[in-house]
């Protein structure tokens, strides 16, 4: 369904739903991120951009479970860093994780809305992921954690910034810290996780069911309430503001926007086609 090939990703478009599935496969390491498997999640999204039949993205761990199920247990710590870069010198290492981040960030900043479908381990660099996708779902036996503190690394692919500004600071210190793995109950609780429930057929329908809703919606809407609420969030309020006055008015040219508002005049249910 692609036209990209993928090493260590799989992309499966669902065409009654708009929306486009990109699973982690690497299930004999638990989906363990390499440098290159955040590069091609990001390029197997990025193909989808401005293609108004995909209009939700979901990132997950491939369904074919070999050892244990994940999203994904982070780094793979047995990779090397790529590039030349030496493990030995600092200065490499902070190029390592800039080059990390820059998929991260593009991950996050992908205009559509991005759906973490978490079933098993979420750590490190996994729980990472989850952090800049927009809406997570996870079954009940799914944890998450930041184990880096016991290896005496840290956890650098944003889970100081993030998280913190998800689930407050002593949670996400305690997280940090003590690099303990918290239930997805816990995460539910604390407002991380959007959606519980249980493994197998639950887990599928949910994803198809809220995937839907956001695949059938009003795309440029969507763009405009994740820059307001993203990054409107992270500047002082009055500029938040004006994000969110420009973000009005830029939707205020779509097609879905007049078809939102003459099906509510006709007493009918809108029919959202994406179109910018
Ligand atoms: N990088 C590379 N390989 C990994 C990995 C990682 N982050 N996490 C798991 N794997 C591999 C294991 O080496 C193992 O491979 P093997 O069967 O060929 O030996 C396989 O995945 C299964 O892992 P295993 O440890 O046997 O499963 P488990 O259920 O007992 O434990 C974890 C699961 C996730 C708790 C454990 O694998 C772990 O602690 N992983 C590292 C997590 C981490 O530190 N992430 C942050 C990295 S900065």
């Amino acid at each position: 369904m692609s036209e990209k090939k993928f090493n260590d990703v799989l992309v499966e478009k669902i065409e009654d739903g708009n929306y486009v599935v990109i699973s982690i496969n690497r299930p004999d390491k638990l989906n363990a991120l390499t440098t290159d498997t955040l590069r091609e999640i990001y390029e197997a999204m990025e193909q989808f951009e401005v293609d108004s039949n995909v209009r939700c993205i979901v990132l997950r761990g491939t369904k074919n479970i070999t050892k244990k199920a994940a999203f994904s247990a982070g780094a793979d710590l047995a990779a090397g860093m790529g590039k030349g870069l030496k493990p030995n010198i600092p200065v490499h290492m902070a190029m390592a994780m800039q080059q990390k981040h820059k998929y991260y960030d593009l991950i996050e900043s992908f205009p559509k809305p991005v759906i973490a479908a978490v079933d098993g381990y979420a750590f490190g660099g996994g729980c990472e992921l989850s952090l800049v996708c927009d809406i997570v779902i996870a079954t009940r036996r799914s944890f998450f954690g930041f184990p880096e503190i016991a290896r005496g690394i840290f956890p650098g692919n944003g889970g100081t910034q993030r998280m913190v500004r998800h689930i407050g600071l002593a949670r996400a210190l305690k997280m940090c810290y003590f690099g303990e793995r918290e239930s997805a109950e816990t995460m539910h609780d604390w407002g991380y996780v959007g959606f519980l429930c249980d493994d197998g057929d639950e887990f599928e329908s949910l994803i198809h069911e809220k995937a839907s809703v956001l695949g059938n919606s009003a795309t440029t809407s969507l763009f405009c309430i994740k820059k307001a609420v993203k990054f409107g969030s992270q500047v002082p309020l009055q500029i938040g503001n004006i994000f969110e006055m420009l973000g009005f008015g830029v939707n205020s040219g779509s097609k879905d926007v007049n078809e939102g508002i003459m099906a509510f005049l006709q007493k009918r249910d809108p029919k959202f086609t994406g179109g910018m």
